[in-house]
């Protein structure tokens, strides 16, 4: 055992938990004082979400390409929307961290706090250096990172790798399923959706995993849709199904900090997760049984 690499480890591992803790102190209580100020201040007139002088400016984006052979896309429908408009480079490939947050900030209209704190989760991930590295957008895919079974827009990555992939038939299904007025979405059909999911996904895929943090970003990027759309299926066609903001939309939320993890975590978001049935009435417990009860050789638990 050579002492001095074991005392220069637990050093930097106590250094990095102590800095992970004071970053996230200070992201927190500075959400909180957005959360505040736009209590207080008037929401921004629609039409004028996107500041004057930025791409998407009344509602008119900047040309829509779709992805070329060799382009790097990912799961996220949003990132990828945003290459595809060139709001990111349009090859998805080396793309700084910070310029990520940057543009989700001015395009989908989250609070600066939010704009840092998944880049930031994300480069740590991928154990890169938030400030001064790059990553190519497939490079988020990695699965049980942010990337995680039974989602809504994708096939589980054990039966499609390649998690770009638009998975058409699973959209449509979310696109007929609103009970809002014109068949928009709300919250109890994100919640309804996910747990269906997870029951299906669970069934079908022998590898199914959702930890609680997996189930959390499930909710989450469920709730973008809610909020960031306003759930309105009109919108959700279009970049759903070929990751392109439509003409003339804006982002829903209009906060003049945007949408903080705070507003988004407890009014959105947590509600959707703690209000999926099957999480509690025993069919995703159930789902799968047979494979993982021994039904297969005989070997029945009970
Ligand atoms: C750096 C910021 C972001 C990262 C790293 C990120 C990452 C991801 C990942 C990995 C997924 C796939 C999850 C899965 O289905 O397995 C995802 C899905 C998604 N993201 Fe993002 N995302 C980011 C920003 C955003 C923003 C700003 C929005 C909203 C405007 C958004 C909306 C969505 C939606 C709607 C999904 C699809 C959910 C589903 O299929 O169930 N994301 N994101």
């Amino acid at each position: 055992m050579h002492l001095s690499i074991v005392l220069r480890r637990i050093l930097l591992g106590l250094a990095a938990s102590v800095e992970s803790v004071l970053t996230n102190v200070a992201v927190l209580l500075l959400d909180l004082l957005f959360t505040g100020y736009n209590l207080v201040t008037p929401d921004r007139p629609v039409g004028q979400v996107v500041l004057k002088g930025h791409p998407g400016f009344g509602g008119k984006w900047p040309e829509y390409i779709p992805p070329v052979e060799g382009d790097s896309r990912c799961s996220c429908p949003a990132l990828n929307a945003m290459a595809n408009h060139g709001l990111l480079p349009r090859d998805g490939k080396n793309i700084k961290f910070t310029e990520l947050g940057a543009a989700i900030r001015k395009v989908y209209n989250f609070s600066p706090t939010f704009c840092f704190f998944v880049p930031n989760y994300m480069a740590n991930l991928l154990n890169r250096n938030y400030r001064t590295n790059r990553l190519d957008l497939a490079d988020i895919d990695v699965h049980n990172c942010i990337e995680h079974d039974a989602s809504l827009t994708r096939v589980d990555s054990y039966e499609e790798p390649d998690q770009s992939k638009i998975a058409t038939v699973l959209i449509e299904e979310l696109l007929r399923s609103g009970t809002g007025p014109g068949g928009d979405l709300t919250p109890d059909d994100i919640s309804r959706l996910l747990g269906k999911r997870r029951v299906e996904s669970k069934k079908r895929n022998p590898k199914y995993s959702l930890a609680f943090n997996h189930k959390m970003f499930g909710s989450s990027n469920g709730a973008n849709l809610l909020t960031i759309f306003g759930g309105r299926i009109q919108d959700l066609r279009p970049f759903l199904l070929e990751e392109r903001l439509p003409d003339g939309w804006e982002p829903r939320v209009r906060h003049r900090m945007g949408l903080t993890i705070l507003e988004f975590n407890s009014t959105v978001a947590l509600p959707v997760e703690l209000s999926i049935k099957e999480e509690v009435d025993g069919s995703i417990a159930l789902a799968g049984r047979e494979r993982y009860a021994g039904a297969r050789d005989g070997r029945k638990d009970d």
